[in-house]
Formats: C-alpha cells, structure tokens, sequence
C-alpha cells in the first residue's frame, strides 16, 4: 500500500452555465399491489441474465426465487427485514472489474442512458440482484402465503419495507465491492443534490472503501432548462466533498460535464440551451476545419 496520503485536491471543472426559466413538472405517485406476475417476470429475467446478459454465469433461478419468496410472504408488509434476505444474497454472489462502478441519485433516466452508451460502466442494476427486481413491487402478507397483489405500503411509511430492505442490503454491497475510479451522477437542478437521506447518501456512501476506491468523479448535472440549483461549489455537493475528504477519499467534480449534456440535449434539441450549445460546437468546427 503507498505510504502518502491522498491529496484532497480541487478539481472543478466549469463547462456550461445558462440560466432559462424553470419548469415544474408535478409527478403524482400511485399506490399498488405486488406487481402483477411477478414470479414469471423474476424467473424470466434469470434466464435473460444468465443466458444473454452475463452469458456462461451460473445462478439457480428457481432456487434465488424460492428464496425471495421465502423472504418475503408470511411477513406482515412492514416487518421483512435486510437479514430475511441473507439467504437469497448468498446464492447470488457477484464481483466486478474496478472502474466501471457508476452511482447516482436522482439522475435515473439520464444515468442509465449515459450506462447504454459507454458500456464499460455497471450501476445496480446491471448486477443480477438489480436486474431480477428493478422497477418491481412487492409485499407479502401475514396470514396468506402468497403475495399481497392489492396493496403495498409506501417506502417511506416503515423501516423495513420489503422492498427498501432488499434494495439497501443490494446498495450495500454494490458499493463494497467499488474500486477503482467510481463516478457519482448528482442532479444540480434540486435543492440537496446530495441528500443524506437518499440511497447513496444513506447507504452507498458509508460503504465506500477508502482502501479501494482510488477516485470519486462527482459529476453535477442540470437540466437542459433549469433550473440551476446547486453545483460542485454550491450547496449540498459541498458537504458530500467534506464527508470524503475527511474519509481520506481523492475526488474530482465536474459541473455539466459535456458528454452528459449532450445526452440530454439528444433528447431535447429545442431547448435554448441545446441550441446554443449545437451552435457553439458548429463554429468550433468550422474553426477547426477552416
Ligand atoms: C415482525 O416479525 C417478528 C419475527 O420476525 C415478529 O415477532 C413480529 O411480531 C412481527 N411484527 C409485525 C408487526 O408483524
Ligand atoms: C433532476 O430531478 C428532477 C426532479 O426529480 C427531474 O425531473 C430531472 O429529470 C432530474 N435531472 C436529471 C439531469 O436527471
Ligand atoms: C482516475 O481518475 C483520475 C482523476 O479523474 C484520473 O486522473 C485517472 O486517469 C483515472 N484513472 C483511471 C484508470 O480511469
């Protein structure tokens, strides 16, 4: 192990700051059951991996499923706890290459398609646990030994949700296993950015091993059009900085990383923003080329 210890350097890179209005988008969340065929699509998504994702890895699909289901149903909907799941864990077991790691909070839909285009990058649920159970919901029931297909509970209505339990014992371990350079993918267009309560703040952070993570990459993104909220010298990014340098971690943050607006910007050509930033890249071009 080298004997010096790791600088606490500041890296910040600026690349794009435009201020547009602020859009606000509501979102209502809905409350439902287990999700309907459940087992099918567990039993189902096993194979896909096994066979097509991570092809030659051998899992017992049925036996991971007995398992989850062992876990969970004769439970009361609030009471299945990280330790219910020990034994499905351990017929999962699962380790990856160092530099790919990719975390995030509150960045889903651009983190994972920043995952589709650089391929070398794995976030949870590219690990056959994430895989089998992302986008699922599920919750048993105290006197029936099956699923509760009406009702579950909210996450945030009890501490050992079936479904966070089973999320936060996967986080756990995901982040454990880090080495290497990881990336950490924040939203710069909400107030706590960093937010101690969200899985990486809670969970992912605290299980980050100094010893073998070489570099956090902070990277804060924003919307396209706002709003502009926090970045690597503002707000709750700042406090997230302190916490790994007084773990002894290196880090580097980067503000609107331009391959990260660029994704967004495919999706989004009209915003003004987008415009701009097609325009800028055009002149350098014709600079280059001319
Ligand atoms: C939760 O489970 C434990 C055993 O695992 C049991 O003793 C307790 O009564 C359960 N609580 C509820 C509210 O169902
Ligand atoms: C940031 O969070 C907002 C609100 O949840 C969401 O609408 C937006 O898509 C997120 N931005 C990025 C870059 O992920
Ligand atoms: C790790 O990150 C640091 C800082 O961004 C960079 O200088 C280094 O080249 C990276 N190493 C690898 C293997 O990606």
């Amino acid at each position: 192990m080298p004997s010096m210890k790791p600088a606490c350097l500041l890296i910040i890179s600026f690349t794009i700051w435009l201020i547009v209005p602020h859009l606000c988008l509501a979102s209502v969340q809905a409350m439902f059951g287990t999700t309907p065929n459940i087992k099918h699509i567990v039993i189902g998504r096993c194979f896909t991996y096994t066979t097509l994702v991570q092809t030659g890895s051998r899992y017992d699909c049925e036996e991971i499923w007995k398992q989850f289901e062992k876990a969970v149903v004769q439970r009361s909907s609030c009471n299945v706890t990280e330790e219910h799941y020990f034994k499905m864990f351990n017929m999962m077991p699962q380790i990856w290459p160092c530099d790919r790691f990719l975390f995030w909070s509150k960045t889903r839909m651009l983190v994972h398609s920043y995952a589709a285009v650089f391929r070398h990058f794995w976030t949870l649920e590219d690990t056959l646990v994430g895989y089998l159970f992302n986008d699922l919901i599920w919750c048993g029931q105290e006197e029936d030994s099956d699923f509760d297909f009406n009702y579950c509970p909210a996450w945030s209505t009890c501490r050992t949700h079936p479904v966070y339990s089973l999320w936060k014992h996967a986080s756990k371990n995901f982040a454990e296993m880090a080495c290497g350079n990881i990336t950490v993918l924040l939203n710069g267009s909400i107030v706590n950015a960093f937010n101690r309560k969200s899985m990486f703040g809670s969970v992912e952070l605290d299980s980050l091993n100094p010893q073998r993570v070489n570099y956090v990459n902070i990277k804060v993104v924003t919307n396209p059009e706002g709003p502009h909220i926090e970045s690597c010298s503002r707000g709750s990014v700042v406090e997230l900085i302190q916490i790994l340098c007084s773990r002894g971690f290196r880090w580097t943050c980067t503000d609107n990383d331009l391959t990260l607006v660029i994704l967004q910007c495919i999706q989004d050509l009209n915003q003004p923003s987008c415009k701009m930033l097609a325009n800028s890249l055009l002149q350098q071009k014709d600079l280059t080329t001319t």
